[in-house]
C-alpha cells in the first residue's frame, strides 16, 4: 500500500489528507478561511497567507492523527505547487519541502488543476467505477479562480501497473472565472460571500427567462474560451436601471446586523429573476462550450470539477445533455468539488508510481500551467 500525504494551500483553504493507492481516503482535513474573508467579499491574499501559516502544522498533524499514522509511515509528501496565490502556495510548499527533507521521503509536486481532475478519478475508483471511464476525457475545471477546458488522455506506464496522464488545454477564461462572476454578482446584490451557493439557492425562485443577457463576443478567441466580465457589468447596470439599489443596501445592512438569518424573505422578485437569468446564462455558456469540445474531440467521458461544479442547474444541464450524446458525465461529491488535499494526494499517486519526484529546489509558481 502507498500512503501519500497531500498538502493544499493555493487559495483560502489550508488542507491536508492521507490517501492510500490514489483512492482510499484515510483522512481529509480542511481549515476554511471563508469567515475571515467574508466581510471583504473575496479573498484577501495577505490575510490568507497569514492564516495558512497559523494552520498548516495543526492541519497536517490532524490529518496524520485521523489516518492513525506516524509521519514515518508515509511513503511520500505531495504538495500543490501552483497555480494560486503566491504567498499562500509558499506556505504549503515550504512546509512540504521541510517535512520531506526531515523525514527523507520523496516529495511530489502537483498542479492544483490536475488535483481537481483527479478528484473525479478518485471517487470513481472508490465506487469501483474507474473501469467505466474511457479516454479521452473532456474536463471542465470551474471554480473561483479558474475556468478551463482540458482534454485528458492516459497511457500505461512501462515500469509499473499505473498510468501516465497528459493534459491539453483547449480553452480558458479570458477574464473572470465563473465562480468569480458568482461572487462579484453576489457582492453587488448584497448577498454575501461566497456567492455561488446563495445564488444557486435563490435562483430556484426566479424566472430564468426574465432577462436575456448578450452572449460574449469571442470571435477572435478559440471556440472553447470563456468570458464572464461582461455579464457582471450587465448585472451592475441592471441594478441601477431597475432601481434595485435601495433593496441591495437594506439587505447588506441587515446581513451585517443579523448574519445568521436567511436572506430568503428579503430578496424581492425582480432580484430573484435577475439571479435566475444570470445563473442560466453562465451555466448554459459553460455547458455549451464544454459539450462542443466533447463533440469535436470525440470525448468518451466528461468531467466537471471545481467549486462551481456543485451548482444544481449546471449538474442538471450536463446530465441531460450528456445523456442525449450517450457520453457519461462525472462530478465529484460536493466535498471533493471545492479545494481539498485528498485530490492532491490522489493526483500524486500516478507520479509516485512513475517515480516523478520533485527536487529539494522546488518552488511555488502562481501561474503554473497544466499541459500545453
Ligand atoms: O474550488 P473552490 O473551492 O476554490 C477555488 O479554487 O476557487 O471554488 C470556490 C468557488 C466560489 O467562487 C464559489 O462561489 C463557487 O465556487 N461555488 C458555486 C457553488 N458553490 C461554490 N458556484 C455556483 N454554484 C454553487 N452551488
Ligand atoms: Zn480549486
Amino acid at each position: 500500500m502507498t500512503r501519500i500525504l497531500g498538502i493544499e494551500s493555493s487559495c483560502d483553504e489550508t488542507a491536508a489528507a492521507v490517501v492510500a493507492d490514489g483512492h482510499r481516503i484515510f483522512s481529509n482535513v480542511i481549515s476554511s478561511q471563508i469567515d475571515l474573508h467574508a466581510k471583504y467579499g473575496g479573498v484577501v491574499p495577505e490575510l490568507a497567507s497569514r492564516a495558512h501559516l497559523e494552520k498548516i502544522v495543526p492541519v497536517v498533524r490532524e490529518a496524520c492523527r485521523q489516518a492513525g499514522l506516524e509521519y514515518a509511515d508515509l511513503d511520500a509528501i505531495a504538495v500543490t505547487q501552483g497555480p494560486g496565490l503566491i504567498g499562500s502556495l509558499l506556505v504549503g510548499v515550504s512546509y512540504a519541502k521541510a517535512l520531506a527533507w526531515s523525514l527523507a521521503k520523496p516529495l511530489i509536486a502537483v498542479n492544483h488543476l490536475e488535483g481537481h481532475i483527479h478528484a473525479v478519478l478518485l471517487e470513481a475508483a472508490q465506487k469501483g467505477e474507474a473501469d467505466r471511464i474511457e479516454f479521452p476525457v473532456v474536463t471542465l475545471v470551474v471554480s473561483g479562480g479558474h475556468t478551463a477546458l482540458y482534454i485528458v488522455t492516459r497511457e500505461p506506464l512501462a515500469s509499473a501497473a499505473g498510468y501516465r496522464y497528459s493534459y491539453r488545454l483547449v480553452g480558458h477564461t479570458l477574464d473572470d472565472a465563473a465562480g468569480e462572476a458568482y461572487d462579484k454578482v453576489a457582492k453587488l446584490l448584497g448577498l454575501g460571500y461566497p456567492g455561488g451557493p446563495v445564488i444557486d439557492r435563490l435562483a430556484h425562485r426566479g424566472d430564468p427567462s426574465a432577462i436575456v443577457f448578450t452572449r460574449p463576443n469571442l470571435k477572435r478567441a478559440r471556440p472553447y474560451d470563456f468570458s464572464f466580465s461582461g455579464i457582471k457589468t450587465a448585472v451592475a447596470r441592471l441594478v441601477e436601471r431597475d432601481g434595485l439599489r435601495e433593496e441591495v443596501e437594506a439587505r447588506a445592512a441587515r446581513r451585517r446586523a443579523e448574519p445568521e438569518r436567511p436572506l430568503d424573505e428579503v430578496v424581492a422578485q425582480p432580484t430573484l429573476d435577475l439571479l435566475a437569468s444570470f445563473q442560466r446564462a453562465v451555466v448554459e455558456d459553460l455547458a455549451e462550450r464544454t459539450l462542443a469540445a466533447a463533440d469535436d474531440f470525440h470525448a468518451r467521458a466528461v468531467f466537471v470539477s471545481g467549486g462551481v461544479a456543485a451548482n444544481s442547474l449546471l449538474r442538471k444541464i450536463f446530465v441531460e445533455e450528456c445523456a442525449i450524446r450517450g457520453v457519461p458525465v462525472f462530478f465529484p461529491s460536493v466535498a471533493l468539488s471545492t479545494d481539498n488535499a485528498a485530490m492532491i494526494a490522489a493526483a500524486a499517486y500516478p507520479k509516485f508510481l512513475a517515480r516523478e519526484f520533485a527536487g529539494r529546489d522546488l518552488n511555488a509558481d502562481a501561474s503554473l500551467p497544466l499541459g500545453v
